[in-house]
């Protein structure tokens, strides 16, 4: 991949980069487009990556619907779909890894200790294997992105990084491959999660932080088998806590309902 990657720089294409684990959907789908429209050529990785899941996490349940998601990236007009081995990525004698200190320990990172330095290890390697000029991420996993963009900052990456807005369904929930690990009754209550983000960045307009934070935290709470790993309001440019005066927030959640980790989020302006 690096090689043929390096021919199109070489011939002045400008190369696009949308990484995913698979089991793609219209979120994945969504990266694809705007490169296809931005870029020469479209790169797509599938990788499940394992270094960025913790013990007794998703791993091996993780779907992995090859031949659908092939056919995806021919349908969208994917140049390259690139599908490392796990022996390619980081074989045993595999020992240097990525981290963004700090941001990579909040939030997701505080209940998901190895899994940031896992995703930026990764993200780093498909950087320097695709050349890209740029990589496309979904605003979804809005700490990702984040942490991705920090990265690329400090390490000088010739990738620029494009920030993609959610995709959801039509009743609000935002789209996941984990989605598909949701029973149909588990589904429907899910949809109280982007519910109560929705109410909240309308309370945000004249309620004080603490407020509008409650109130979503307490319509989560009621949704039938959850359990909140976190609820914050943070600044959208560095993840800090949001304060009264701070210009651009993220309300962020991460709920597990049933077995199932869902993660969502909101911008929010007065
Ligand atoms: P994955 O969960 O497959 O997501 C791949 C990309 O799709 C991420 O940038 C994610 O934010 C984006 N995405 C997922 N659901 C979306 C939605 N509903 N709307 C918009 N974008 C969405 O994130 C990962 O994989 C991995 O951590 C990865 C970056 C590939 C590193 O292994």
């Amino acid at each position: 991949m690096q090689k043929i990657a390096f021919k199109h720089l070489k011939a002045g294409d400008e190369i696009g980069l949308v990484p995913t684990m698979g089991a793609l959907h219209n979120g994945h789908i969504s990266l694809i487009e705007k490169s296809a429209k931005n870029d020469d050529i479209t790169i797509v990785s599938i990788f499940v990556n394992p270094v960025q899941f913790g013990h007794g996490e998703d791993y091996l349940k993780y779907p992995r619907p090859v031949k659908k998601d092939l056919e995806i990236c021919k349908k969208n007009r994917v140049d390259y779909a690139f599908m490392p081995s796990v022996k390619d990525m980081f074989p045993q004698e595999h020992k240097a890894f990525v981290e963004v200190k700090a941001l990579q320990d909040i939030m997701c990172g505080a209940f998901r200790p190895v899994h940031f330095r896992g995703v930026v290890t990764a993200v780093s390697k498909l950087f320097n294997i695709s050349f890209a000029d740029r990589a496309y991420f979904g605003m979804k996993d809005f700490q990702q992105l984040k942490i991705i963009e920090k990265m690329a900052k400090d390490l000088s990456f010739r990738t620029k990084i494009v920030p993609c807005p959610i995709v959801r369904e039509k009743n609000g929930l935002a789209l996941s491959s984990r989605n598909s690990y949701l029973s149909d009754e588990e589904k429907a209550v899910s949809l109280n999660i982007s519910k109560s983000l929705k109410e909240a960045a309308k309370e945000f307009k004249s309620k004080s932080l603490s407020a509008v934070k409650n109130s979503a935290i307490s319509k989560l709470k009621k949704i039938p088998n959850s359990k909140i790993d976190y609820a914050e309001i943070v600044s959208a440019s560095d993840l800090s806590p949001a304060y009264r005066n701070t210009k651009k927030v993220v309300f962020a959640v991460a709920v597990w309902v049933g077995k199932t980790r869902l993660i969502d989020n909101i911008q929010m302006t007065k």
